[in-house]
């Protein structure tokens, strides 16, 4: 038998040396490129955010201006990527697929560029996949990006076809700022690993959607809008969390793998979405997400004594995304669309201090067989 310690699921352990975020786990803090989460969230446009892990520090205005102006001329995709996204649309095949298949295309076109331009085009071109596949997915035609609107706002521009309020493209530029990027989770470490082979940022990129995708990671927020949805219809918050806790189901949008806290990236959710409710029609579903939050924290005490679970960042993505307008289908790949500047940017920085990632595994399976002949089976 294999005497290595066996580690399910690496916690607790370091894989990497990072300058992008660090995360405090039992403080409940996160810093992004050295500043807390909430200063980072409610200032910077997306575009600062990501030039801020791309380059170590806040651009001057003039170098944002460029930044800005490089990523709006590197969002175009090509006919025949379009009709991949049809095709994905008429299939009625999940966002999470027409982006995975969208992002493996993203080098078409664009010569052989370096790695740090292949961040830039990636990072550009992730809205306007998503764009493309939900105009189809509505019977729709793509709307032509727009230069002269940053990327937080031109997403929404692509999605409706309509110039978006000054509220919504606030809401979702600090929503894409707190989930820039959050140390080694896992699509981030997929990234990593992929790019510790050699290999490049847009088979990295590819691969990190891919685990993007599950429940587990970026797929909770369209269940927690369902569950926030139910529970304001129906009333008795008690007897929906006792009756999923009863039936051994988990509550989306609570407990994380490494904060023991309530996740630091929950209250700016919570506050973005609170200014965006107060303008809307839905203020009083936004009460009801605010109260339910504490009867589930309770009732999960009670449930699990020996482990804190709190509200995770997905809790409040979901509120604070259905405000801004984007459609619930469309929750997770929002998420790909501000995290895939972190990937790339952990892709950069494990490249310049590569070594491959190649862990071991304990042998359980049989050591004493015998070949058979086909035949003899
Ligand atoms: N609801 C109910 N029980 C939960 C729970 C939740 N949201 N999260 C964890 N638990 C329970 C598990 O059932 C497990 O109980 P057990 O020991 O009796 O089997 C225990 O807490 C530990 O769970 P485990 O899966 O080992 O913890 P983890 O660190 O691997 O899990 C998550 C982290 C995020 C995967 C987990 O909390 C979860 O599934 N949350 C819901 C999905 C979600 O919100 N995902 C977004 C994450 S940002």
């Amino acid at each position: 038998m294999d005497s290595s310690e066996l580690n399910q699921g690496l916690e607790g352990v370091s894989v990497a040396e990072t300058s992008l975020s660090r995360i405090d786990g039992e403080a409940g803090e996160l810093l992004i490129g050295g500043l807390p989460v909430a200063e980072l969230a409610t200032n910077a446009a997306y575009e600062e955010s990501v030039f801020l892990l791309f380059e170590g520090r806040l651009p001057t205005a003039a170098e944002l201006d460029d930044f800005r102006a490089d990523l709006a001329r590197r969002r175009e995709i090509c006919d025949s990527v379009r009709a991949v996204l049809r095709r994905a649309a008429d299939e009625e095949k999940p966002a999470m697929d027409a982006l995975r298949m969208g992002a493996a295309t993203a080098n078409l076109g664009t010569g052989t560029d370096s790695s740090r331009e292949t961040a830039r085009r990636v990072v550009a071109v992730f809205p306007t996949i998503v764009a493309t596949y939900w105009r189809y997915r509505q019977g729709d035609d793509p709307v032509e990006s727009r230069e002269d609107l940053g990327h937080a706002a031109n997403y929404l521009y692509m999605l409706t076809g309509e110039e978006p309020s000054e509220a919504a493209v606030r809401g979702l530029e600090t929503y894409l700022n707190t989930v820039i990027d959050h140390g080694v989770n896992a699509s981030t470490f997929t990234a990593r690993t992929v790019v510790s082979t050699e290999s490049d940022l847009v088979s990295a990129a590819t691969a990190a959607v891919g685990s993007l995708k599950g429940p587990l990671h970026g797929g909770a927020p369209g269940p927690v809008l369902d569950m926030l949805r139910d529970v304001h219809e129906r009333g008795d918050p008690e007897g929906y969390v006792r009756a999923k806790l009863d039936a051994g189901e988990r509550l989306m949008g609570f407990g994380h793998r490494v904060y023991r806290v309530r996740d630091p990236r929950a209250p700016v959710l919570s506050s973005a979405a609170e200014r965006l409710y107060a303008e809307s029609a839905d203020e009083d579903f936004f009460e009801t997400v605010r109260a339910f939050e504490s009867v589930a924290v309770d009732a999960l005490a009670e449930h699990k004594s020996d482990r804190r679970l709190e509200t995770n960042v997905e809790y409040y993505t979901a509120a604070l995304l259905d405000g801004v307008g984007v459609p619930q289908e469309l929750f997770t790949a929002t998420f790909g669309v501000s995290r895939v500047a972190g990937w790339t940017a952990h892709c950069l920085e494990q490249s310049e201090d590569n070594r491959l990632v190649r862990p071991v595994s304990r042998y359980v399976g049989e050591t004493d067989r015998t070949w058979t002949p086909v035949t003899d089976r």
